[in-house]
């Protein structure tokens, strides 16, 4: 990779930039500026399959740069958190559209791709759905009302749906979660059931974390997946979320991809990010060389990607934007730059490890 180095001018504005999260930045670190690039790359516009970011609908709202940069580098768009059950159904009969819709009006303004996350989750539910008193039938209603009104009301617009969010554990075991306990292992087919009579062109995702970590819970995940497409459950995607960090051995990415992609499923790299301070080094700093270990690790997984059949190549979305912005600082309380762009919304090492895994 070629770079040129503006140590002045970017020093300084990623030095402030940390210094407003409370990160401490190495000021002798130097961002790596990404040249040459002919005017107007952009990642949508190089790469050979859809290519997004979570967002932050407040920051979509009220950050002139955040909201630049999306409109110039993605074409599909996940809501970070607005179209969760918390914020989407926060009472029984009381649905908050507001941030969602305006993630769905700027998406049509802009053309670009909505996929909705998610409609049944073992977290962020709202306390009248954790404090719900009913039988199974009551349950069940419940279930299918949530799932079919919210559908419902994007149909046409969202053309995708993560429909139920990490069902399993780590070690392979169906997640406890509160849909389990009131409905039976089988609720995750009738989630995709519900949801596809709500709108039948939607494409259908089951989506969910750890696939890289080893054969055990991407078996399971896988079949799942595979006893639902036997029963004709309308199932068309895999979500794979990569929440990764830069020291996992590659090879288990590639097993990742490739196992999801032998389902014959349109397969979601859904929530892309690799962290560079898995360890939770409170003093870690980001260096010129870790930033460039980061562009290899992001280039392998887009190669590792691109290597998959066309037509089941649904597209790459990141967990937001900008370091500024990942949720991997507030969640571990640790300083990390998990994403391409810095916390000024400057290309990283890691913009051109993405551009390069396509070449
Ligand atoms: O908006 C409220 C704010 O009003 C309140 O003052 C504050 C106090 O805690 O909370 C704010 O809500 C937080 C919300 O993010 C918006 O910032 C929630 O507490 C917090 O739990 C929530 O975290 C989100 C998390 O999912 C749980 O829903 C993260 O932003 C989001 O990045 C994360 O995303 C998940 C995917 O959905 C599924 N896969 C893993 C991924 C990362 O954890």
């Amino acid at each position: 990779m070629k770079k040129i180095f503006f140590a002045a001018m970017l020093s300084v504005s990623i030095v402030s930039a940390c210094s407003k999260r409370g990160v401490t930045t190495d000021p002798t670190y130097v961002p790596p500026f990404i040249q040459p690039l002919a005017a107007g790359v952009t990642l949508q516009g190089s790469l050979p399959f859809p290519f997004g970011a979570a967002v932050n609908v407040n920051l979509l709202k009220n950050n002139t740069a955040y909201r630049a940069l999306v409109i110039k580098e993605y074409n599909s768009l996940t809501p970070e958190n607005a179209m969760k059950p918390a914020t989407l159904h926060p009472q029984e009969n009381t649905y908050n559209w507001d941030d969602a819709d305006y993630l769905v009006d700027f998406a049509r303004q802009n053309n670009k791709r909505v996929h909705g996350h998610t409609l049944v989750w073992y977290k962020s539910l709202p306390s009248w759905i954790k404090n719900y008193q009913g039988n199974t039938a009551a349950w069940e209603n419940l279930l299918k009302t949530h799932i079919q009104t919210i559908v419902t009301h994007f149909k046409g617009k969202v053309a995708s749906w993560d429909v139920v969010n990490e069902a399993f554990e780590d070690d392979g075991t169906l997640r406890n979660s509160i849909w389990v306990q009131k409905l039976g292992p089988d609720y995750i087919a009738r989630c995709f059931q519900y949801a596809h009579e709500a709108d039948p062109d939607a494409q259908l995702f089951y989506n969910d974390f750890g696939h890289e970590y080893g054969a055990t819970k991407r078996t399971v995940i896988l079949n799942l997946i595979n006893n639902m497409k036997s029963r004709g459950i309308p199932i068309n995607g895999i979500g794979m979320q990569m929440h990764t960090r830069y020291n996992m051995t590659e090879s288990n990415w590639t097993a990742a991809i490739t196992t999801a992609a032998q389902t014959g499923l349109k397969v979601h790299i859904s929530e892309l990010d690799v962290a560079l301070n898995p360890d939770n080094n409170q003093n870690l700093t980001l260096t010129t060389a870790l930033a460039e270990t980061q562009a290899q690790k992001y280039l392998f997984i887009v190669k590792a990607y691109n290597a998959i059949p066309k037509a089941q190549q649904f597209g790459i979305t990141t967990w937001n934007v900008s370091d500024a912005d990942t949720w991997i600082t507030g969640n571990y309380n640790r300083p990390d730059w998990p994403l391409p762009f810095d916390s000024n919304y400057n290309r990283k090492p890691a913009y051109q490890g993405i551009l390069d895994g396509v070449k």
